[in-house]
């Protein structure tokens, strides 16, 4: 029998586990190491999520565990209102990276990255309005679960008051269209921001977007959509704020998402990645901002605010990063496992699409290449056989979409487990439609 299957492991579990979200999978995890965690039965699985979506080093990585060894030795947690070398450090470093966001507070979480933000740019601008995409995750706390569309709207009450949504451009399924049917996201988004106009009642705070919406199906926002949506903030008075929990770090083969389109957002709130699977969060702004904010009173003060032992993982990842040049490795890697992708579509009819830049890449799943019909079942199904012949994939369920699957190992992951990993899902998709 597996050891996965341990009747008092799952009793207890089933009792005394609260359900938060879908299903837990059915394995116990002893331990992790790069790419691969091995359950109970020390079956390596590999895992094309990061974690969730944070270990860009993958797990256990060793200059990680030694930095969290030395930092716990010598101070892990402060009172807020004091300081230490790593902090300072980790912002030095990450202001050097982001030119003109030159303040930096170090937090926890990505929706306590995003609170901060939005509470920054309610009182900067005297707006309390916030538009985001409606595929939007910023976090399942209070503003940032106001400003969330893509799941868990319904049944907690009413979100913010003057909680707006524009669609996010989709190039694969657009919703206005230049003559030879490419996606007009310009059209779109004009057309959006009359709507935004409508509804304000003259109070816009900011706008907070995704650079690639991940929870959302991987919709990447298309060059020229970051400037176009800057001008649209500044025309209102409002802030852009960017949400980079799972395009920061080098993930998208850039340091940041937005360096590729030249766009430097007023606020950028980095999280999951910038931990590397530790809780460890920084929202960034320009020094005008940050003065005016604190002009005005800004407080926004928790206990793991500027806690050193999270800021010196930060500060390792970031050394990590850089002496393993793992930008270079995030555009070298994704463009082995994006063509490899690529091959999958010309195989397989259920493969409708793949997208994304860098690691972060998404595959979606349709039951008809015409129709463009979502293959939510098929897609569940290939989930569950690369889960059985040991790879680990989200697929992400989205009315008016096709099942996508979230692609994003580890930075460090190599060209073989790359391979091994489109092997599985080649093997997965016979076996879902049958054909083997
Ligand atoms: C883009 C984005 N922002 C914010 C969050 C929320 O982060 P956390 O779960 O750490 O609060 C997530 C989590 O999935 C995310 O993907």
């Amino acid at each position: 029998m597996s050891l996965n299957a341990d009747p008092a492991f799952w009793a207890a579990a089933n009792t005394h586990l609260t359900r938060y979200g879908p299903d837990f999978e059915s394995i116990i995890v002893e331990r992790a190491e790069g790419s691969f965690v091995y359950d109970a039965d020390d079956r390596a699985i590999l895992d094309f999520t990061s974690g969730q979506m944070s270990a860009v080093l993958g797990h256990t990585h060793p200059d990680i565990v030694a930095t969290v060894d030395r930092q716990m030795r010598s101070v892990a947690h402060l009172f807020s209102g004091m300081l230490s070398r790593p902090v300072v450090d980790l912002a030095s470093r990450l202001a050097a990276l982001a030119p003109g966001l030159d303040r930096v507070q170090l937090l926890t979480t990505g929706a306590e990255s995003n609170e901060a933000a939005i509470r920054m740019a309610k009182l900067v601008t005297g707006g309390h309005e916030i538009v985001a995409f409606a595929q939007s995750w910023h976090g399942m706390t209070g503003a940032a679960a106001s400003a969330t569309y893509s799941a868990g709207r319904k049944g907690y009450g009413p979100a913010a008051a003057g909680s707006f949504v524009i669609p996010a451009p989709n190039s694969y399924r657009p919703r206005f269209t230049h003559p030879d049917g490419s996606n007009d996201w310009q059209a779109e988004l004009d057309d959006a921001f009359r709507l935004i106009d409508n509804q304000s009642t003259g109070n816009l705070a900011a706008f907070i977007a995704e650079p690639i919406l991940s929870s959302g199906g991987i919709l990447e926002l298309p060059p020229g959509y970051l400037a176009a949506l800057k001008r649209k903030c500044e025309e209102r008075g409002m802030l852009l704020i960017l949400d980079e929990a799972q395009t920061g770090v080098a993930r998208t083969g850039d340091m940041f998402a937005f360096q590729r389109d030249g766009v430097t957002p007023d606020i950028l709130t980095l999280s999951k990645t910038l931990g590397a699977g530790l809780p460890l969060a920084a929202v960034m702004t320009t020094a005008a901002i940050e003065e005016k904010a604190h002009e005005r009173g800004f407080l926004f003060y928790t206990t793991h605010v500027s806690d050193p032992l999270p800021a010196a993982v930060g500060v390792t990842v970031l050394d990590v990063v850089e002496r393993d040049r793992l930008v270079a490795q995030a555009v070298a890697r994704g463009q082995r496992l994006k063509s490899g992708l690529m091959s999958l579509q010309q195989k397989y009819e259920c493969v409708g699409d793949v997208r994304g830049r860098g690691l972060l890449l998404g595959l979606e799943i349709v039951t008809d290449r015409q129709t463009k019909a979502p293959g939510f079942e098929l897609g569940a199904k290939v989930m569950e056989e690369a889960m059985h012949r040991g790879l680990s994939m989200n697929i992400v369920k989205l009315p008016g979409m096709g099942g996508v699957f979230r692609i994003a190992p580890p930075l460090t992951v190599s060209d073989a487990e790359i391979d091994l990993g489109l092997e599985i899902m080649s093997d997965a998709i016979d076996a879902a439609l049958g054909t083997h």
